[in-house]
């Protein structure tokens, strides 16, 4: 039995937005700008989806732009600020997600912005205290780029406070949504947020395809030139099918949230049993066994093993038909480990292995027997 507990990587689709996908792709293949019937039709998908995402995360339709992802809305909104907005400093925090770390890195070299990180602590906590000195420390017109969910240790951040202490300082506030969009629920008409990226694959929808939330009358412009697609945002001819599946899977993420997230939680709870049961020294990282402070969707655990064995760890998972990942899966290719984990962990998890099982609606609680039996086994 193949057991898929990597869902923070990315997410299977579901049937019907499959289904979505492959009608659309049959039946509509006209270019959206063109202004002949296959071309209408086409439009027509693009903004009816438009609106009916908007309309799940009450936004106006002209606050979403499409985009191939997490990490392109990422990329747009920090360059556009420092570009359009005059933005000179970006402060974010040292366990982002690499869209954002990087990202941060190019515009210094290009621009010549400034960058500050802000503290975290033991358990990947962002300090506010901190955030508030930091804001107060320049004059220069800043960026605060924070994300919601933590893709590696499951930490929420209060968007509301961070917003209001970013906008009560004058700064402009970005959130990487990417793990929460079609997890929690959004108001964007009263949420203290100024932008915001998404990503269709994280929610059962398909992967290439995202969205930025970018505040009317916010000032952005061109990101990618070319034509005007996206409103001169974002150039280039749009992926209809894409657009469409999104739109399927956020609708479907969003109707049946409280079943599923109730479903994910079970799953997530019977994890934590039974693994301190099994192995009773285990250290959850970050605050992924705090229930009121993240996500329902994943646990990052180190595990008693000593480290000469730990090498062999993933290997046994893997032969024994389990995937789960030790940090994200953007950086399993690096040599230097977790950029999240080396900033938050303590001594003790530094010398065990760290993993991150991370859940869906189709998983259940006999998976997690078999993977505790599983490591059992080890
Ligand atoms: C928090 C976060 N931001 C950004 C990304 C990048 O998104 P994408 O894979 O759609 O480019 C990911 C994907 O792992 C993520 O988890």
């Amino acid at each position: 039995m193949n057991i898929y507990f990597d869902n923070a990587a990315t997410t299977p689709l579901r049937t019907e937005v499959i289904s979505s996908i492959s009608e659309v792709m049959q039946e509509c293949f006209g270019n959206p700008s063109s202004t002949h019937a296959f071309g209408r039709t086409a439009k027509t998908h693009i903004e009816t989806a438009r609106k009916e995402i908007a309309k799940q995360i009450n936004a106006a339709p002209q606050e979403i732009i499409f985009t191939s992802g997490g990490t392109e809305s990422d990329n747009m909104i920090l360059h556009c600020a420092v570009k359009d907005l005059g933005v000179k400093r970006i402060i974010s925090s040292p366990i982002e997600h690499h869209a954002v770390l990087h990202a941060m890195e190019a515009l210094e070299q290009l621009f010549g912005i400034s960058t500050a990180y802000v503290k975290t602590d033991d358990k990947g906590v962002v300090d506010l205290g901190d955030l508030e000195a930091l804001l107060k420390s320049s004059k220069e017109k800043t960026l605060v780029s924070l994300m919601h969910v933590n893709n590696e240790i499951g930490n929420v951040l209060d968007l509301e406070v961070v917003g209001e202490l970013c906008h009560q300082y004058g700064s402009y506030f970005h959130t990487d949504a990417v793990q929460g969009i079609g997890h929690f629920t959004f108001d964007m008409e009263t949420l203290p947020v100024d932008f915001l990226s998404a990503a269709a694959h994280k929610f059962h929808g398909p992967k290439g395809i995202g969205f930025s939330f970018v505040r009317k009358n916010s000032g952005l412009q061109s990101f990618i030139h070319g034509g005007a697609q996206e409103r001169g945002l974002r150039a280039g001819t749009e992926s209809v099918h894409n657009i469409v599946g999104m739109n399927k899977a956020l609708k479907l993420a969003y109707e049946n949230l409280e079943v599923e997230r109730q479903k994910v939680l079970d799953v997530k709870n019977h994890f934590i049993d039974q693994i301190t049961t099994v192995f009773p020294e285990v250290q959850f990282n970050g605050l992924c066994d705090d229930p009121n402070k993240s996500t329902y969707t994943l646990v990052n655990v180190a595990l008693p093993i000593p480290k000469e064995k730990a090498l062999m760890l993933d290997f046994h998972l893997d032969l024994n038909g389990i995937a789960c990942s030790k940090g994200s899966a953007c950086q399993s290719g690096s040599q230097s480990g977790s950029h999240v984990l080396n900033t938050i962990r303590s001594q003790k998890s530094e010398d065990w292995p760290s993993l991150r099982f991370s859940f869906s609606i189709l998983n259940s609680k006999n998976e997690v027997d078999r993977l505790i039996q599983v490591l059992k086994d080890f």
